[in-house]
């Protein structure tokens, strides 16, 4: 049904378009009390066999909603009652800006991709602040995804990542440092580890003064070379995070024709997102909570990213192409393959396939 949907009628719209209408009707939801709590009901995980726990938190099931598409943390409830057992909103900067100039998303829709120049389009900590901070009717697992202000210089990131972990990092369930997007002139080379250092060191400060020690994580670039995803490891583990998300958009261009500038996300980035995950395992093992993100489509790819480490899986892209029903069809999915393995705890599967 959706697919017809997206084929005959929202693949003929501006993307982001349909994304601002889609996110209004999901705030809609978000506001309509009753209806909210019946998707709730009907779509979120609710077999015990799925529920997990990651630096202190207790998630649902272990696929949620990546970054990116609630970056105003406007329709976190809508999510989870779909069937996200989180929403990671964001990227959220201290100061309120307008991303990119349009059009700056772009539908590959044979590769299954999306190639996306958004810029962190956000309107800034304090209302990010606001819309966390109000009462929830459905439970949902929130994380806070945070980055450097465009106008704010490499010299002062420090202080503006402070300044919005400071408003955000009591409100989240979990924090992230986003120094992994293509899309702020850079950003990325704060990936370094002479630079990542003090900036993970200032923010965890922060994060651990909250009154519950808020989880801290860094999320990283997929186009990272295989030495500096070690390096990160090492730091993260050194500075005593919670965990690394892995990965964000790419900038290669293998295997798909477009050459229009920004990330590259969806199902080119599958294997080296999951190439980067195993890399992280057999760095770290169980000491950090891994996240995987990247070209996650269906159970099976959730399922492969368990066996290889993850903790938590998250997807994007493909809600795009696969509709409203995609996460609570894989957890559904994920649900029945766990029963027909014997599988009663998702901890008896995370890393079996790890070296
Ligand atoms: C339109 C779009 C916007 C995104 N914006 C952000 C962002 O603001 N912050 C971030 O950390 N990741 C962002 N991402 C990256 C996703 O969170 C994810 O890491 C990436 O898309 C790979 O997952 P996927 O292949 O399932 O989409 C964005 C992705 C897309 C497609």
């Amino acid at each position: 049904m959706y697919r017809f949907v997206f084929t005959q009628v929202l693949s003929r719209f501006d993307p982001e378009d349909v994304h601002h209408l889609t996110v209004g009707a999901l705030r809609l939801l978000s506001v309509t009390p009753v209806v909210k709590r019946l998707v709730h009901r009907r779509l979120a995980p609710r077999d015990p066999a799925l529920r997990v726990q990651a630096f202190g938190v207790h998630f649902p099931g272990p696929f949620g909603l990546a970054a990116g598409f609630d970056k105003d943390a406007g329709c976190v409830e809508a999510m989870s009652a779909l069937g996200f057992s989180h929403v990671e909103v964001g990227t959220i900067t201290a100061h309120a800006q307008p991303g990119n100039a349009r059009p700056r998303l772009f539908r590959l829709v044979k590769d299954r991709a999306i190639i996306n120049r958004m810029g962190f389009n956000n309107a800034g900590a304090s209302a990010a602040a606001r819309a966390l901070g109000r009462p929830r009717g459905v439970p949902a697992v929130v994380g806070v995804n945070i980055g450097k202000t465009k106008v704010v210089p490499e010299a002062e990131a420090v202080h503006d990542y402070v300044a919005s972990a400071k408003e955000l990092a009591p409100l989240a369930d979990y924090l992230v440092v986003n120094v992994s997007s293509p899309n702020t002139p850079g950003l990325r080379n704060l990936q370094a580890v002479e630079l990542l250092r003090p900036l993970l060191q200032a923010v965890k400060e922060v994060a651990d003064s909250t009154p519950r020690r808020t989880p801290l994580l860094v999320k990283i670039a997929p186009d990272l070379a295989d030495d500096d995803v070690d390096a990160v490891a090492d730091l993260a583990l050194e500075l005593g995070l919670d965990g690394i998300i892995a990965t964000n958009t790419t900038i290669s261009r293998e295997g798909v024709s477009s050459t229009a500038t920004g990330g590259l996300s969806g199902r080119p980035l599958k294997a080296r997102s999951l190439e980067v995950l195993r890399r992280l395992r057999a760095r770290v093992g169980d000491r950090l909570v891994l996240v995987s993100v990247g070209g996650v489509e269906n159970v099976d790819d959730v399922w492969e990213r368990l066996l290889a480490g993850a903790t938590l899986v998250q997807g994007y892209s493909a809600l795009i192409y696969e509709g409203p029903l995609w996460a609570h069809r894989v957890h559904r999915g994920l649900s029945r393959r766990l029963r027909r393995h014997g599988v009663r705890d998702l901890r008896e599967i995370i890393g079996r396939t790890a070296t």
